[in-house]
């Protein structure tokens, strides 16, 4: 079924007792004007609500980090590094006695998460703050607000088993702590107040999708461990356990918005676990999202432009939509 309506209508499917709203973001950023690649991705949000996302260039400029707004410009190039592919990227909080302002990138070739600092005169400078040779990537990061950063990561096999997908903790001095294996992990988000941690899973049997699943996790506030782990939403319930899920994130309310990599939707979850709105995007292929802008509460979809673009071709394209509530991201740095 394919839904073509205007940004501010909805439409009401009722099915059963469940409600979902049916919306279509809208362009930004089109295969016209765009100034990113094709591995556009983690889409991340600083104080201002500006927004950022990795691959500002072309399909071969991975070590890059650029400004989606308020204006397609780079804003970090790693060229001390070589092999520097970001992928993910997640905005700090204001270090006390300190003027200058932090973000967070996940280097999937080495193994690493760089800090990047941005210091009272604009000079942008990264360093690595955090490495494993045992990460698998990482994939994607989430921050806490006391500092710790959790990271996913995956490998692809025809076969994936359990060890194909991980999640780590890295401390606020850099140290790197294993939590859990699973298969492929790639989304990650905190709860609004740090007290769950969100993982996506994803599992393939002969080469295909055949499961995609998120977990919750009971997050232990002195030590940042993870237990209680319960199944929060099976996308074979909803018929699209061959979606990959890609970018998770929350809004202040707690509601997850999850990107569906290769449906063309953005779906926003209550933190019971019900699905309340899907968000239909101009590409196929979504990769990650933040609510940002002046509020807070604009979605940034990011992704690779057009319906059939193969991998790594093409540009990156973005979309927005209107949310109702702030993002955790953007709301922890106020
Ligand atoms: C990609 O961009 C870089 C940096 O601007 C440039 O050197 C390179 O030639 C470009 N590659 C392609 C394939 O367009
Ligand atoms: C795996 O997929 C290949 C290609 O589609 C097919 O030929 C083969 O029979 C499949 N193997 C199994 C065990 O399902
Ligand atoms: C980048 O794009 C060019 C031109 O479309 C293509 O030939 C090449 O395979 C792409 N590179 C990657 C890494 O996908």
């Amino acid at each position: 079924m394919s839904f073509k309506l205007s940004c501010f209508s909805a439409l009401l499917i009722l099915g059963g007792a469940s409600a979902i709203l049916q919306y279509q973001a809208k362009p930004l950023i089109t295969a016209k004007n765009s100034k990113f690649g094709p591995f556009i991705e983690g889409t991340s949000v600083d104080k201002e609500g500006k927004v950022y996302a990795v691959n500002y260039g072309n399909n071969s400029t991975l070590p890059t980090l650029g400004y989606v707004t308020p204006k397609q410009s780079l804003f970090y190039e790693d060229t001390q590094t070589p092999g520097t592919a970001f992928n993910g990227i997640r905005f700090g909080i204001k270090e006390a006695h300190h003027d200058y302002k932090v973000a967070y990138a996940a280097d999937y070739i080495n193994h690493r998460v760089v800090k990047v600092k941005v210091d009272s005169r604009g000079k942008v400078t990264g360093k690595t703050h955090c490495s494993n040779p045992k990460f698998i990537q990482p994939n994607d990061i989430t921050l806490a607000r006391n500092g710790r950063i959790y990271l996913s990561g995956m490998r692809f096999q025809k076969d994936t088993q359990v060890g194909d997908g991980d999640i780590w903790l890295c401390t606020k001095e850099g140290k790197s702590r294993r939590l859990d294996v699973l298969g492929r992990t790639n989304g990650i988000e905190l709860s609004p107040n740090d007290q769950y941690l969100y993982v996506s899973e994803a599992v393939d049997r002969n080469s295909t999708t055949v499961s995609n699943k998120i977990w919750r996790y009971r997050v232990h506030s002195v030590t940042g461990s993870i237990s209680h782990k319960t199944l929060f939403f099976d996308f074979a319930t909803v018929n699209t356990a061959h979606l990959n899920i890609d970018g998770i994130r929350s809004d202040v309310k707690g509601n997850l918005f999850v990107v569906r990599h290769g449906g063309q939707e953005v779906l926003k979850i209550s933190p019971k676990g019900k699905i309340l709105a899907s968000i239909k995007v101009s590409f196929t292929y979504p990769t990650n999202i933040e609510l940002a802008g002046k509020h807070g509460t604009t979605l940034h979809i990011v992704g690779r432009c057009g319906i059939d673009t193969p991998d790594g071709q093409g540009v990156g394209c973005v979309d927005t939509w209107e949310n109702d509530a702030p993002g955790r991201a953007w709301s922890l740095l106020q």
